[in-house]
C-alpha cells in the first residue's frame, strides 16, 4: 500500500470555475474576489474578509495595519511555521518567542505574560495543527496591556473556540490557502478576517498599493492581492470545507481509537475546542526510527516542525523554551486528508503497532 500524507481535491466544478474566469477576460479585482470575500466572512463569522496573495501576506498586512515598526516586539510561539514571525522582522520589529502548552502545542498564555515588556505591541497566537489556542486568557492579557491580537489561523479554517470560529476571536485573523491546507485555492492565496471597519479598510488599501483611487496612493502599500482564478477556486472550496473538516475529524477519531494503549501520545482536543486536524500529530520516542519504518511500508509522514523558530539561522534568539524543545524531538505527523479510507488508516496504525 502507498499512503499519501495529504491529497488535493479537484472536481469538474473547480475546473469550470477556472474556465469561466479565463473566458471572462477579467483576471484581477473582479466579482469573483468580491463574492469570495463576502462568503468567507460569513463562514468565519466576521464582518469583513480581504483576499490576499498568501498566508504570509495576510500576516504582513495585519502587522502593517497595526502599525508594527522598528523597535516593536511581537509575542509569537517558536513552534510554528517560519511565516508566523518573518513578517515581523521585515517591518523592523522583534519576534519574542513564548513556549507552548504541552497538550495542544499552542502558545502558553502564562508564558505570554512573562514575555511582555514596554515594547510589546501585539501577540500572534497560532491555531497550530487545527487546534485553537486558549483565546480567553490571551484576549484578557491583550486588553489589559493594550496589545493587538493577530490570530494565525493558517492551519485552522473552520476550527472553533467556545463556538467562535478561528480568525474571528482576536482583532485580525490570517488564513493561508496553500495547496496542502484544509481549504485551498490550489495555488498561492490567503485571506484576512476582521470585525473592524477601520482595519478592513486599511488592509484593503495596503494590499492594493495604498490606493484611494486608481492613481492616488494615500498610504504606502504593496501588491498583495488575490486574483480572480484563485478567488473562483476559493469559492468552490468553501462549499466543501465543513464536510472536509468533518471527514478529518472522523479520520482522527479512528486514529485515536486504533492507537489507544500504545506507547505514544495522541492529539488532545480540549473541551472548549473544535479541532479540524489540519495535521494529526503524535508524540513518540525514537520518532525518526518510526518515520523510516513507516516510509519503508509506503506510509508518508512529516515533522511539523523539526527546528523551532528561536533556533532558525534567520531569526536566532537566545531563549530557552523547554516544552517546545522537548516536543520537537518527538512529534510525528501521520497521513491526514479527507480522502483517507478506513483501510488506509488501519494500515498506518497496524504498522505503527508493529514498529513499536
Ligand atoms: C502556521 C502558518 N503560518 C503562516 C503560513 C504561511 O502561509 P503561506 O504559505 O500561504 O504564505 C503557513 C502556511 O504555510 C502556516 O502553516
Amino acid at each position: 500500500m502507498k499512503i499519501d500524507f495529504s491529497k488535493m481535491y479537484v472536481d469538474d466544478d473547480i475546473r469550470s470555475s477556472v474556465i469561466e474566469v479565463l473566458n471572462s477576460g477579467r483576471y484581477v479585482k473582479g466579482e469573483k474576489l468580491g463574492s469570495f470575500e463576502k462568503e468567507f466572512a460569513k463562514f468565519c463569522g466576521t464582518k469583513h474578509s480581504i483576499g490576499v496573495s498568501s498566508g504570509t501576506s495576510a500576516i504582513l498586512l495585519a502587522l502593517m495595519a497595526q502599525g508594527i515598526k522598528k523597535g516593536d516586539e511581537v509575542i509569537v510561539p517558536a513552534h510554528t511555521f517560519v511565516a508566523t514571525a518573518s513578517p515581523i522582522l521585515f517591518l523592523g520589529g522583534t519576534p519574542v518567542f513564548a513556549d507552548i502548552d504541552e497538550n495542544t502545542y499552542t502558545i502558553d498564555p502564562s508564558d505570554i505574560e512573562r514575555k511582555i515588556t514596554k515594547s510589546t505591541k501585539a501577540i500572534i497566537p497560532v491555531h497550530l495543527y487545527g487546534h485553537p489556542c486558549d483565546m480567553d486568557p490571551i484576549n484578557e492579557i491583550a486588553q489589559e496591556k493594550d496589545l493587538a491580537v493577530i490570530e494565525d489561523a493558517c492551519q485552522a479554517h473552520g476550527a472553533a473556540y467556545k463556538g467562535k470560529k478561528a480568525g474571528s476571536i482576536g482583532d485580525i485573523g490570517c488564513f493561508s490557502f496553500f495547496p496542502s491546507k484544509n481549504m485551498t485555492v490550489l495555488g498561492e492565496g490567503g485571506i484576512v478576517s476582521t470585525n473592524s471597519d477601520e482595519l478592513a479598510k486599511k488592509i484593503s488599501m495596503l494590499r492594493d498599493h495604498g490606493r484611494k483611487d486608481k492613481y492616488l496612493h494615500e498610504i504606502l502599500g504593496l501588491n498583495l492581492r488575490m486574483d480572480e482564478i484563485h478567488a473562483a477556486i476559493g469559492r468552490e472550496s468553501l462549499k466543501h470545507i465543513s464536510e472536509w473538516n468533518k471527514k478529518r475529524r472522523e479520520v482522527a477519531a479512528q486514529y485515536n481509537r486504533s492507537l489507544d494503549g500504545l506507547d505514544l501520545v495522541i492529539p488532545t482536543e480540549k473541551s472548549w475546542a473544535e479541532h479540524v486536524y489540519h495535521l494529526y500529530v503524535i508524540r513518540v520516542k525514537e520518532r525518526d526510527k518510526l518515520a523510516v519504518y513507516l516510509n519503508e511500508k509506503g506510509v508518508s509522514t512529516g515533522v511539523h516542525y523539526p527546528v523551532p523558530l528561536h533556533k532558525q539561522p534567520c531569526m536566532l534568539a537566545d531563549v530557552h523554551l523547554p516544552v517546545t524543545e522537548r516536543c520537537v524531538e518527538e512529534i510525528l505527523s501521520l497521513p491526514m486528508h479527507p480522502q483517507l479510507s478506513r483501510e488506509e488508516v488501519e494500515y498506518v496504525c497496524d504498522n505503527i503497532r508493529e514498529a513499536l
